[in-house]
């Protein structure tokens, strides 16, 4: 009888996709209502195969000695930056995410962050339900039209690039600031600066990167126009949350929706205070059919990978 390779996953799956794997794998299954404890990754790992794990795992050099064996770390996320992917690849191990079959969901979500901040959707929902509302007046609750107006996308990759497909549909004009993408068909391509300093939406589509953390600090933030509304959907350390509290606080723009943060779960607390400010626990690809679709596709990655073959998304 020959052994299948081993496969540890860290959190639950769908169904359909355990079957799948389980016709070739030995899978070792967390089944933890939250992300596993670092220790129990550290052992478990050991003697398998294949790890498929979530962007709140940190895969490091330490993480891939206790897993001497793996030959792919199958992240489901598109971001992967809680991997160390230098030290994979000098182990010689496959590291995979999950691009393209979140891009529509993740475009859709940060609309609804956009319309949600400016319309004022979490805040009117907060005064319906405390039974505070007094009923319709005319200038109650206003918020702002975005038709006619600037959005600023930081960052040109897929996501970008499909949130901005639907800008038309709002009625508002999109540039962008991304060095490595020239000539996008209606947008106009602008230096970060000029975009913070002209754009009424500001939505941030970059990966985590050494020269993004903190790329929207005290100072970027202060170029803002004070009528805008900064949106974040890519991962928290790309804002300083501190000096984000602190510019709402200056009234140096007029809100933010988030829907990532510096030290996930936790929020900065003057955040939380604020009306002006929208807050979701990072959904951005949150529905059955994205999230199935980038299970799968890691799936298809270990299951390339351990039967030999290239893997389907390698990360770049
Ligand atoms: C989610 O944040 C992802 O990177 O897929």
């Amino acid at each position: 009888m020959t052994t299948k390779p081993s496969l540890l996953i860290t959190r639950r799956l769908p169904s359909s996709v355990i079957a799948r794997l389980e016709a070739a794998c030995d899978i070792d299954l967390y089944t933890g209502e939250s992300a596993i404890p670092r220790d129990e990754l550290l052992s478990r790992v050991r003697g398998k195969q294949a790890l498929m794990c979530l962007l709140t795992d940190r895969i490091d050099g330490e993480l891939l000695d206790a897993g001497r064996g793996l030959k792919i770390v199958a992240d489901i996320a598109v971001g992967y930056n809680n991997i160390d992917v230098a030290a994979a690849r000098a182990r010689g191990i496959v590291v995979t995410n999950t691009p393209d079959v979140l891009t529509e969901s993740v475009a859709d979500f940060t609309w609804a962050l956009i319309l949600g901040l400016t319309r004022r959707i979490s805040e009117g929902e907060r005064v319906v339900r405390s039974g505070t509302w007094k009923g319709w007046a005319l200038d109650f609750m206003l918020g702002s039209d975005v038709r006619g107006k600037q959005l600023g996308l930081v960052g040109m990759g897929r996501i970008a690039r499909a949130v901005a497909a639907r800008a038309p549909a709002f009625g508002m004009r999109v540039a962008y600031a991304d060095d490595q993408v020239a000539g996008v068909a209606g947008a106009e391509q602008m230096s970060l600066d000029r975009l913070l300093t002209t754009s009424d939406v500001v939505s941030l589509h970059v990966p985590l990167i050494d020269s993004t953390r903190h790329l929207i600090d005290k100072r970027a933030l202060a170029r803002m126009k004070r009528s805008a509304w900064l949106i974040n959907t890519a991962r928290g350390p790309v804002v300083d949350e501190a000096a984000l509290a602190w510019a709402l606080g200056q009234h140096l723009l007029a809100g933010a929706a988030l829907d990532v943060y510096e030290n996930e779960p936790a929020v900065h607390p003057d955040l939380l205070a604020m009306d002006n400010v929208l807050l979701v626990p990072h959904l951005g690809s949150a529905t059955t059919e994205t999230r199935t679709a980038m299970a799968d596709l890691a799936a298809s990655n270990v299951l390339a990978v351990l039967a030999g073959k290239a893997p389907v998304t390698p990360v770049p």
